[in-house]
């Protein structure tokens, strides 16, 4: 079932998601050579601390961390670990996710870790930009069906895949609502676009192939051909005509 947000709701939302931004901005300085992704895990608790939200991902079906830190081949879920050095080179995705008056939000960017090839950096932008692609259909008129094509064309039009095995989701009073938003698909299917609907989408990109195995730890989530792959994701909702991302709030960069 589809949860339709009142203005109210949506105003509710608006804390816990821009401290989600907050904290994506704020972690880029600690994103260097030599820093372990359980030093960045503390920074960001610590910081949500300091703003009064809890993090949504710990205890989350017993997930041990308050982020999720996958470097290179891992795609999503990373467990954070004091073994986990980042290197030069290096990219990372980092994802958070924040609760504040049981109102949750969800975000995710992929930084580089110094000097990255080329190859790489397009990787990560093609990543964000078909985050854009995605919510330049997110309308009243169109359907789920045009925002995951609308990725997955400016994706494989860069010759990148799509994750298949994760997708988006509706969010609200749990972290995970209705519907799915898979990162592929068909135009003019599936639910029609509504004011009032809030979506995390967030595409997850891989330089090689789309195939995943879970690693042994039983969340991290690596590419089978082992090449890098990427994750961009916001919370945004659709109303007053416009799509409003909760996790851009003014004065933050994307
Ligand atoms: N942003 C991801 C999602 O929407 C991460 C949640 S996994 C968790 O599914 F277990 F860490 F919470
Ligand atoms: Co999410």
């Amino acid at each position: 079932m589809v949860k339709l947000k009142s203005e109210a709701e949506i105003d509710a939302m608006r804390y816990p998601n821009r401290v989600v931004g907050e904290v994506l901005e704020y972690i880029k300085d600690y994103i260097k050579d030599g820093v372990t992704t359980y030093d960045l895990d503390r920074i960001i608790e610590e910081f949500f601390e300091k703003k009064h939200v809890i993090p949504a991902f710990k205890g989350y079906q017993g997930y041990p961390a308050a982020s999720c830190i996958s470097p290179n081949e891992v795609v999503v879920h990373g467990i954070p670990s004091k073994k986990i050095v980042l290197k030069n080179g290096d990219i990372v995705s980092i994802d958070v996710g924040t609760i504040y008056n049981g109102w949750y939000g969800d975000g995710a960017r992929t930084y580089a870790v110094g000097q990255i090839d080329e190859k790489k950096q397009k990787l990560i932008d093609v990543t964000r930009d078909s985050f854009f692609a995605g919510i330049g259909q997110f309308r009243t008129g169109k359907k789920l069906g045009d925002i995951s094509y609308a990725i997955q064309t400016l994706v494989e039009s860069n010759g990148f895949s799509v994750i298949r095995d994760y997708v988006g989701h509706g969010i609200g009073q749990a972290l995970h609502e209705d519907p799915q938003v898979p990162n592929f698909g068909k135009p003019s299917r599936g639910i029609p676009l509504m004011e009032g609907l809030v979506l995390a989408i967030e595409p997850m990109v891989s330089m090689g192939d789309w195939k995943v195995r879970v690693l042994e730890d039983g969340w991290g989530v690596v590419t089978i051909d082992g090449l890098p792959s990427a994750h961009y994701e916001n919370t945004v909702v659709l109303h007053k005509g416009e799509v409003e991302i909760l996790t851009i709030p003014e004065g933050i960069n994307a």
